[in-house]
């Protein structure tokens, strides 16, 4: 049986691929692709995942447009992390296929309705829709199979020394999602570290000079000089197919269960992930954190995917 998924994204280099290996991979069926703004603005996240379904040729999977901005909080994209288009790189064709007529939203909330609760919903960008869905609509909340998004970190953040990307920059969405009760994966930044690009990855994917693993390649240089220039990075890490990789194979990945509570107060530390590591017994809500990956399956996995495209 297949994983039906959503994909709620804000594409993003790596949220490209975490797209292209929902769509083809064999164990996932992706219904649907809701964007949000994160990385760059709402319509640009959208119009970079409708570029993307072009290229790839999935003619088959609704894609919508999402939330302009946080909450309660001004929108911060991370134009330094992927360019002012979002997906800045590797020059994409105009796209020939159209958004969904519903807001990202309402077909959040129609899906889930309608369905058996045999939903996962992936998450790999900031949580503002879910947030607003579960809001707008709670009979949705029971109906939900499982989350698993990349967001967080144990220790150490990205955006600013307490908080990574995703949930810094929409906290009180994230503290909605967090403890809306259903089975939650968080995949935080100490597993997105150990998916690294490195020059193996790019060649693997180049020597079969298929059309879209090349794409893949050439955005992920462009990443990689991001990472470089940003962190210090020698290889870049791959952060969103890692929160699709947790669907694929759960066995893949190595979680803690435990208590995670996001910070919306602090005056450093607002997004933050507070995980109660040493809590005993853990109280609910109780997140499985992840904090290792089986590195040579995911690229295997990641790979294999992106090879199966034209
Ligand atoms: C996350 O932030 C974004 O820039 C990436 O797409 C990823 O989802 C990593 O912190
Ligand atoms: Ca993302």
């Amino acid at each position: 049986m297949k994983h039906k998924i959503i994909l709620d994204c804000d594409p993003g280099h790596d949220d490209a691929i975490a797209l292209l290996l929902a769509a083809h991979h064999p164990a996932i069926d992706l219904l649907a692709i809701t964007t949000v703004a994160g990385n760059q603005s709402a319509e640009k996240t959208a119009y970079n995942a409708l570029k993307i379904c072009s290229l790839a040729q999935i003619h088959n999977v609704p894609v919508a447009m999402g939330m302009q901005s946080p909450l309660l909080r001004p929108a911060h994209h991370a134009a330094n992390i992927h360019g002012e288009s979002g997906l800045d790189g590797p020059d994409l064709p105009e796209p020939d296929i159209e958004l969904a007529p519903q807001h990202s939203v309402d077909l959040l909330i129609e899906l889930l309705l309608k369905s058996e609760g045999d939903i996962t919903l992936v998450h790999t960008g900031p949580l503002t829709n879910l947030a607003i869905a579960m809001r707008r609509e709670p009979a949705i909340i029971p109906k939900i199979k499982a989350i698993s998004l990349m967001g967080g970190a144990i220790g150490v953040g990205n955006t600013t020394p307490a908080a990574e990307f995703n949930i810094w920059f929409d906290p009180e969405a994230a503290k909605i999602v967090f403890g809306c009760g259903r089975p939650l994966t968080m995949v935080p930044l100490e597993v997105t570290h150990q998916a690294l690009v490195t020059p193996e990855v790019l060649q693997r994917l180049r020597v079969s000079e298929r059309r879209v693993a090349c794409f893949a390649a050439d955005l992920l240089v462009f990443f990689a000089e991001t990472y470089l220039r940003i962190f210090g990075f020698v290889y870049p890490p791959l952060h969103d197919p890692c929160a699709v990789a947790a669907v694929i194979d759960p066995t893949m990945l190595h979680t803690h269960r435990m208590r995670v509570e996001i910070e919306t107060k602090g005056e450093w530390t607002t997004g933050r992930t507070v995980c109660d590591i040493y809590g005993k017994p853990a109280q609910e809500p109780c997140t499985h954190v992840a904090y290792a990956l089986n590195v040579p399956w995911f690229w295997d996995t990641v790979i294999a995917t992106l090879l199966s495209y034209d």
